[in-house]
């Protein structure tokens, strides 16, 4: 280990790898993948009351499906886009009216037929460069009819310094999952580590995940939005779990919501 604190992969940083997840999705289907259903609230608040009831919304980074699920029992049409093959075959379990299409978060090519996109659960974070966000917002204002919105969360500079440091365990379903994370402040980088071992597995195997995330800047976020063309964007932080209006310095994870300009098409 260097010097610095910062572990060696560090000196080379890490890429945006939209397969990570294969190796831990077993996992997290059991312990994380209904997460994000807590937040299903800001869904309702932020956009529910702007959508059809048979709106196309598409649930990108949908991981395995459990927010996807929720969304197609309110009667939306749903896709769910994620990069892992082992994510969307759990969702495709949790979600089975759902069309599933793995997929790159950065370069998708679906063209205006989304009436709302939505993408949770710190997922973004997941892409490790603004240039890469830029392309990700491109690539959802594509998707998008005109006037169709966008709604996405990231974990915030005071979420990483809260709960990025440490060792934790869970015990979940079959598996005994022990993680470490670490932020670098510095670099506004945070490694996740888990050791996954399935209980009564005579093999005893144990795999290990790495994973990465970074924490985007807000004010380069917003620029970023802009760039690609969105309009009429709204941020909001939390305080616990209620939602709260423009940025908040002690927010743990920040939403953002914004709209491709334009007319709604007449159904
Ligand atoms: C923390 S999980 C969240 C999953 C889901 N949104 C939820 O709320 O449970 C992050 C997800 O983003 C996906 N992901 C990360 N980078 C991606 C990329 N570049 N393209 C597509 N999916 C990506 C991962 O495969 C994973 O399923």
């Amino acid at each position: 280990m260097p010097a610095t604190g910062e572990p060696a992969s560090l000196r080379r940083p890490p890429a945006t790898d939209p397969t990570a997840y294969d190796a831990f999705a077993d996992a997290y289907n059991v312990h994380w993948g209904s997460f994000s259903l807590t937040w299903l609230k800001v869904f309702g608040l932020l956009i529910g009351g702007r959508l059809e009831s048979e709106a196309l919304v598409l649930d990108l980074c949908c991981g395995t499906g459990q927010l996807a699920a929720e969304l197609a029992a309110r009667g939306y049409s749903v896709v769910g886009l994620d990069g892992s093959r082992r994510m969307l075959m759990h969702a495709r379990d949790n979600a089975p009216g759902v069309r599933l299409v793995q997929g790159d978060a950065r370069r998708f090519g679906l063209r205006s037929c989304c009436d709302a996109v939505v993408c949770m659960f710190d997922s973004l974070n997941h892409v490790l460069t603004i240039e890469e966000l830029g392309a990700v917002f491109r690539s959802v204002h594509d998707s998008l009819l005109p006037g169709g919105l966008f709604l996405f969360d990231l974990n915030t500079e005071t979420g990483y310094r809260r709960h990025w440091a440490g060792v934790y365990r869970v015990t979940s379903g079959d598996f005994d999952v022990a993680t470490r994370s670490t932020y670098y402040r510095r670099r506004r980088l945070g490694m996740f580590r888990a050791s996954i071992s399935r209980r009564g597995d005579p093999a005893g195997g144990v795999d290990e995940v790495e994973l990465w995330q970074r924490c985007h800047e807000p004010g380069e976020v917003v620029s970023a939005l802009t760039a690609a063309g969105f309009v009429a964007i709204e941020t909001y932080g939390t305080e616990g779990d209620a939602l709260v209006p423009d940025w908040i310095e002690d927010s743990e994870r920040a939403f953002y919501l914004c709209e491709r300009p334009g007319a709604p098409p007449d159904r």
